[in-house]
């Protein structure tokens, strides 16, 4: 995984009608990653992107790619999503009845592998399967829309899945979180070990603009990291 800690912004929240361009100014601005939220109005209430859009990235921009199924049977997509583009596929323990086989294949296709975590979902779900993962994603919203409020309960999950890797003699995975991140959460989740910040509404549609909210949330980093 790329070392370092990684701004993602999900696009969710991008004006979609100059996409291209919004991605652009992010990574102008020093974006290292950007998040596709694949939802599908089953695992969560809300219906957003799919392959067409990934591919479409992927064509104009060379940035590393976080694909985050939020889809029932995922393990129907996994193949798919890589050959369209994604550097790194993200699904729910929650909705993956095969996780271990899941995880394998998405790192088969030659892309880094992640689980992702709802709040309610205690991070000892995760027991069997810590050491087919590249990345681990504590949601601190409850998955399908943005705009949401930051949840700090989730916080202490992130030590504890690394403490849980320790004491299997694991290498860390990378923890990301995910919903309501911003300048003034996001360095609580530095200090518990998170490395990557996935930010919607507060890189794309917070005042004063992408450039500025992306050099606010990397100064808030370098401050409470
Ligand atoms: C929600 C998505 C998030 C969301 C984040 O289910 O997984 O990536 O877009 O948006 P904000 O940063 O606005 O909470």
């Amino acid at each position: 995984m790329p070392a370092g800690l990684q701004i993602a912004p999900s696009i969710l929240a991008a004006d979609y009608a100059k996409l291209g361009a919004e991605v652009a100014e992010a990574e102008e601005a020093g974006a290292e990653w950007f998040q596709i939220d694949v939802m599908d109005g089953h695992f969560v209430p809300n219906l957003t992107i799919g392959l067409p859009v990934l591919e479409s990235l992927r064509a104009v921009t060379d940035t590393f790619l976080d694909v985050h199924l939020m889809i029932d049977n995922p393990g129907a997509f996994l193949e798919p999503f890589a050959e369209a583009g994604a550097d790194l596929i993200t699904v729910h323990q929650e909705a993956s009845t095969h996780l271990h086989g899941d995880l394998r294949r998405i790192r088969a296709a030659g892309c880094y592998a992640g689980v992702a975590l709802n709040p309610a979902t205690p991070a000892e779900t995760l027991s069997e399967v810590l050491g087919q993962v590249d990345l681990v994603l504590v949601m601190t919203v409850n998955p399908g829309f943005g705009g949401q409020e930051f949840i700090r309960e989730a916080v202490p999950k992130i030590s504890t899945v690394l403490r849980m890797a320790a004491d299997r003699g694991l290498a860390p995975p990378a923890i990301q979180v995910d919903g309501g991140i911003d300048p003034t959460s996001a360095p609580a989740c530095a200090a518990a070990g998170a490395s990557s910040f996935v930010a919607g509404s507060s890189v794309f549609r917070w005042a004063p603009g992408i450039a500025a909210n992306v050099a606010a949330l990397r100064a808030a980093l370098a401050l409470g990291a």
